[in-house]
């Protein structure tokens, strides 16, 4: 077993927390990560903003209590600020914010005895997340499922550790984005995180409310079939601040409007209509099947408990391994 300051402080038996992924982490996974020794966290999206969705304040009531978090789109959650005093009436383990100031609502969290989670692109994020008062900074990658940034994980997680040590040392450190086994959980402890957050790995697994069409697009892909675009939420019409796009699996949609996102942008809404009918009918021609890189790592869909126990024991191998190894012999 791997013991961290993340496990240490969420009483966790392993340094792994799911991502709280719109539409596919709800209770079932959420609560499976948990019991499985991890943080489950269900997916609070877009707090109902963009039309009717799963209520994330009812997912998480039925997991077990006080042993899983909540996570917002910031952005989203600012149009609907209610949603956070219904989450926070839970108790959840923690509320993680991403994509957008997350300072607005810093101290309804802090109020509530809560830890705030703050999920980070850049170092200019990293500010706002320490002005919030965070207990725990989440560094994402471009290679991350969904939506994200520019920088890449390998060289932004041991920049804002820097950071983190020298500013608030207290401030516990997750690396996000491309981390799919234990050789990549392995990896950003070693560049200095206290943990990984995991979407793409937990987004196929038995208990996401992914759809199995999806799934079956994801687990015949490899990492080079996903694409950034900004035209998706463009032609959709869903308003994502310019600074973000959207990571997915490659499909008709994104060939047809590769190279063409200002075009989109002046298409803004057109298509709204056209994908949500796609997604109803599971046309993932059209709609997006949300996935990172870390597809290329995913080949069958497993239990979540699999998955946390086999990452889990494959890095503390690998990090018990590497302690001993001689590089000039490789
Ligand atoms: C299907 C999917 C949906 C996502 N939805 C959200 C979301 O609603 N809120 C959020 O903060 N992050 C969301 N993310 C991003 C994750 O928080 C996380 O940064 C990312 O999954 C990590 O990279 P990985 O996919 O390579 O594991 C989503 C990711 C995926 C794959």
């Amino acid at each position: 077993m791997i013991a961290t300051r993340f496990t240490e402080r969420f009483g966790l038996a392993q340094p792994i927390a799911l991502a709280p992924m719109a539409h596919v982490a709800g209770t079932e996974l959420a609560s499976a990560v948990s019991n499985a020794g991890a943080l489950g966290l269900v997916g609070g999206g877009y707090a109902g903003t963009q039309g009717p969705e799963r209520r994330a304040a009812d997912e998480l009531a039925r997991c077990p209590p006080g042993r899983c978090g909540i996570g917002f789109i910031t952005w989203a959650l600012a149009l609907d600020p209610a949603q956070l005093a219904r989450a926070l009436a839970l108790r959840p383990a923690c509320v993680f914010l991403s994509f957008g100031d997350p300072r607005p609502f810093a101290a309804e969290i802090h109020a509530a005895g809560v830890p705030l989670v703050c999920q980070i692109q850049d170092l200019v994020q990293l500010e706002a997340a320490l002005a919030a008062g965070a207990a725990v900074v989440v560094a994402q990658g471009t290679e991350a499922g969904g939506h994200g940034a520019r920088r890449a994980t390998l060289p932004l997680v041991p920049e804002v550790a820097d950071r983190l040590r020298e500013r608030a040392p207290d401030t516990l450190l997750l690396a996000a984005g491309g981390i799919a086994d234990g050789r990549g959980l392995a990896a950003a402890l070693l560049l200095g995180a206290d943990g990984a957050v995991i979407g793409t790995r937990f987004w196929a697994a038995r208990e996401a409310l992914t759809a199995d069409a999806a799934i079956a697009r994801g687990l015949a892909a490899s990492g080079d079939e996903t694409v950034r675009t900004a035209a998706i939420d463009a032609l959709r019409g869903v308003p994502w601040p310019a600074e973000y796009s959207f990571r997915v699996l490659r499909n008709d949609l994104t060939a047809a409007w590769a190279g063409r996102e200002a075009e989109a942008e002046r298409q803004r809404g057109t298509l709204a209509a056209a994908y949500r009918a796609a997604r109803e009918r599971d046309d993932y021609a059209v709609a997006a099947a949300v996935a990172g890189e870390a597809i290329g790592l995913c080949s069958e869909r497993e239990s979540a408990a699999t998955l946390v126990a086999r990452i889990g024991a494959e890095a503390a191998d690998l990090l018990r391994r590497g302690a001993t190894l001689d590089f000039r012999k490789r």
